[in-house]
């Protein structure tokens, strides 16, 4: 197809044909102008499948699309800890969609999982931004290099479904760049994502669809983002003032003359003709880049697609507990019990609804398996199955209950089959519990009292309530594992696989513990983020609270050990890059994978910090015995945060210890370093700041010396009673203390300066 250039055919469009390519043609597609050379082109949800429809168009996965590969979802791949596998998840999308002429996959959707019952959850990567904004980089990154343009959604705080398209997300500054933008940014900085999805909801009042300070100010000049953005389909209020904010592209089509307004808009002067054309230059500019890119390399092969999908579910399940039941031995009688086992759950349902036409369940596995490989091995043992409840139904089915008891009693060992039936996980509508089915959890009880070997599998794309966790030996979390999950299930219950991921989210021990439980789902669509920074392990770590599982937790068959941590600096300036190293040894006797985690702690600051944060992490492959170096490299980031006093980032002089662990709650090795920080924060002083805010400044720091070198001439004689007597006789230490909170102005009441020195110390403080 011909390449037209962008400025020649925007010089050639009239008024109206700019407002028309601002919107579809129709649900999926972009607007073509047959007169300038102009064609359409395609955009499919993903973001774990391609979702192609060819039919009638609609974003509740309810019409048909075409029949592919459903791959694990977000939460399930962020699990590996593996950037390279999200990067082969990446390519072979774009491999999908070039065959199917497809511009843009729209995903990965990046938002933080900020409560455990968010509808969409499935969808999304992790409670931590810098794991989802790595783990979507190279996802970016590996569909993009096959010229597929990604699409990262939704642009921003789009943490719940409850009231989506019209609530609100109310936070701080710090808040929304420290939590709930990194992952964005990393997307437009690290994987140079070419389109970006704005969110329905509104963000401290306005909708994100017309919002220029996420939209422009934030998204394009602070970080350079040049590509195209689209609305979550439907989300355009005003499409005008839309423009206005830098929102290219309505999606799906327009049918309420809102192109008309456009046009309106700009003859009446209320919309500048050039805010119009620079969003047309943006859709002309991806719409060029998808033609070029058409038909690059095109080759898929379903066949190795599905292979790829059951290597990313084994490389992402996370074996949560394992007292030795697992691995199991295919020479025992053992018992699959569960509707899973039977009917796998692995993906979830609304707008990322993959159609696959022959998901492969664990109990399919196992029976093929049987009669191939394991028959050999164990021509006696045989695997029997009882459904024992019924997915969709909390209440319990006592003829399927007692067959599933039978059943276990009678074997060696008991895998059940449970989580999250498909109602619950759901696009358009959050779960109000944590827990699982009632019926499911009695018959894990009823089972647990028979067999002392029993293990759960667990399907499902969010934490989930496990009351019985104490009385089962084993717990396998499968997550949504896409439509091989039973075949990586198997692989991983047999030890074919040893398991490898770390939980990328805390599991809490309920509901009530998450921290945005009095704020989620909000009242009247105003939700109000009042945890602030402390989302997910940063909360459940301030407050040293118990949880059933943290972040970055994950078991193997083997072990492995922890030694040498080396800094390559131990004082650093905040400008400088600061390499650690360690050494991993596989000191078990399986081959396995390990998610090596790095925390950055700030021992003294003087704002609220989060205990430790996740800034490094690495997934190494070593055999028995082998040893492997880990190199991680930190800068400026690593060691910030988000000060609303300057707008930006900041790292505060001070010592940082730098953590290194197997989970969050497993921290295997720590070291120390010190950073030193240029900028200085501004601090307006007053009469009544305290004493201790002069240690903020140089000019602070020199005038505390002045002041307490007065103190100390006046000593000797014992002479201020007054001061004394204000201080009190304590320790030297709450003497300090107590002096550090007085106020400026109290050095004049205890007479160590007069007035008139101090109207000239505060001059000099606020110079
Ligand atoms: C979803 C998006 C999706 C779009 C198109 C919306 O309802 O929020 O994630 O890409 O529909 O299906």
């Amino acid at each position: 197809m011909a390449i037209f250039e962008v400025e020649e055919v925007l010089a050639q469009m009239t008024l109206e044909e700019k407002a028309q390519m601002c919107s579809g043609c129709d649900f999926w597609h972009t607007q073509d102008i047959e007169r300038l050379g102009i064609p359409s082109v395609m955009m499919c949800d993903g973001p774990n499948g391609l979702r192609k429809q060819l039919g009638e168009g609609d974003h509740l996965g309810i019409h048909e699309s075409i029949e592919t590969v459903c791959y694990p979802t977000a939460s399930c791949l962020a699990s590996s800890f593996d950037e390279e596998l999200a990067g082969e998840l990446g390519a072979v999308l774009g491999d999908e969609c070039q065959v199917e002429q497809v511009g843009m996959l729209l995903g990965p959707g990046i938002n933080m999982k900020r409560s455990p019952v968010c509808g969409r959850n499935f969808e999304y990567f992790s409670e931590d931004p810098y794991l989802t904004g790595k783990m979507a980089a190279a996802y970016i990154r590996g569909l993009q290099d096959k010229g597929i343009a990604a699409c990262v959604k939704h642009f921003a705080a789009n943490n719940q479904e409850t009231r989506r398209t019209s609530g609100s997300s109310q936070m701080s500054q710090r808040t929304l760049h420290e939590i709930y933008l990194p992952a964005f940014e990393m997307a437009v900085k690290e994987g140079h994502v070419r389109g970006v999805m704005c969110a329905y909801n509104a963000v401290n009042g306005t909708f994100c669809a017309e919002n220029k300070t996420l939209l422009t100010d934030i998204l394009r000049s602070e970080w350079g983002y040049e590509g195209l953005v689209v609305t979550d389909w439907g989300a355009v209020k005003n499409r005008v003032k839309g423009l206005e904010a830098g929102l290219d592209l309505e999606m799906p089509g327009s049918r309420q003359g809102k192109q008309e307004k456009i046009v309106e808009a700009v003859k009446s002067g209320g919309l500048p003709e050039k805010v119009l054309d620079q969003a047309v230059r943006n859709v002309l500019k991806f719409v060029r880049d998808a033609i070029r890119e058409q038909g690059k390399d095109a080759a898929f092969d379903r066949e190795a697609a599905h292979e790829k999908s059951v290597r990313f579910a084994r490389e992402s399940a996370v074996l949560l507990k394992n007292a030795g039941a697992l691995p199991l031995d295919p020479r025992k009688k053992i018992a699959f019990i569960g509707e899973f086992a039977e009917n796998v759950r692995y993906q979830g349902a609304g707008s990322s609804h993959i159609h696959v036409k022959h998901p492969m369940s664990a109990l399919e596995c196992v029976n093929y398996r049987t009669m191939t490989e394991w028959e050999r091995e164990a021509p006696e043992a045989g695997i029997c199955y009882a459904r024992g409840y019924c997915a969709e139904e909390e209440e319990t089915d006592e003829e399927l209950l007692a067959e599933a008891v039978r059943a276990a009693r009678e074997t060696e060992t008991a895998v059940i089959f449970a989580g999250l039936p498909e109602s619950r996980e759901i696009e358009g509508s959050d779960r109000e519990t944590m827990a699982i089915p009632e019926n499911q959890n009695r018959l894990i009880r009823e089972i647990a009292k028979v067999q002392p070997h029993t293990v759960v599998v667990l399907h499902g794309g969010a934490p989930m309530e496990l009351p019985w966790l104490p009385e089962v030996d084993s717990v396998l979390c499968m997550y949504l594992g896409g439509d091989r999950a039973g075949e990586a299930a198997c692989d991983l219950l047999f030890g074919r696989a040893n398991p490898c991921g770390k939980l990328a989210e805390t599991w809490p021990a309920k509901l009530e513990d998450n921290p945005s439980w009095l704020n989620f789902p909000g009242e009247d669509g105003v939700v109000k983020y009042q945890e602030e920074i402390f989302v997910g392990y940063r909360y459940y770590d301030k407050k040293k609270m118990d949880v059933c599982f943290p972040f970055g937790h994950g078991l193997s068959y083997t072990d492995f050990s922890y030694s040498d941590i080396v800094l390559d600096k131990d004082r650093i300036s905040c400008d400088d890059l600061l390499t650690v190293r360690c050494r991993v040894s596989n000191t078990g006797k399986m081959y396995g994978k390990e998610a090596v985690q790095l925390y950055v702690s700030d021992m003294e600051s003087s704002v609220r910090r989060p205990v430790r944060e996740l800034k490094g992490f690495c997934k190494i492959g070593l055999q028995p015995g082998e040893t492997k170096e880990v190199v991680f490299s930190l800068d400026k980031r690593a060691f910030a945060y988000y000060e609303e006093k300057v707008t930006g980032w900041y790292v505060e002089s001070g010592r940082f210890r730098i953590e290194i662990g197997a989970s969050s709650r497993d921290i295997r090795l720590s070291e120390e370093v010190q950073v030193e920080s240029a900028e200085e924060l501004p601090v307006s002083y007053t009469r009544l700041s305290a004493v201790a805010e002069l240690m903020k400044t140089a000019i602070g720091r020199e005038i505390f010396g002045e002041l307490t070198a007065r103190l100390a001439a006046r000593k000797p004689e014992g002479a201020n009673q007054e001061t004394d007597a204000a201080m009190g006789s304590g320790s030297a230490k709450a003497r300090q203390t107590m002096m550090m909170e007085m106020p400026l102005e109290a050095f004049v009441t205890y007479g160590v300066i007069g007035e008139k020195e101090l109207d000239g110390l505060m001059e000099r403080l606020n110079l």
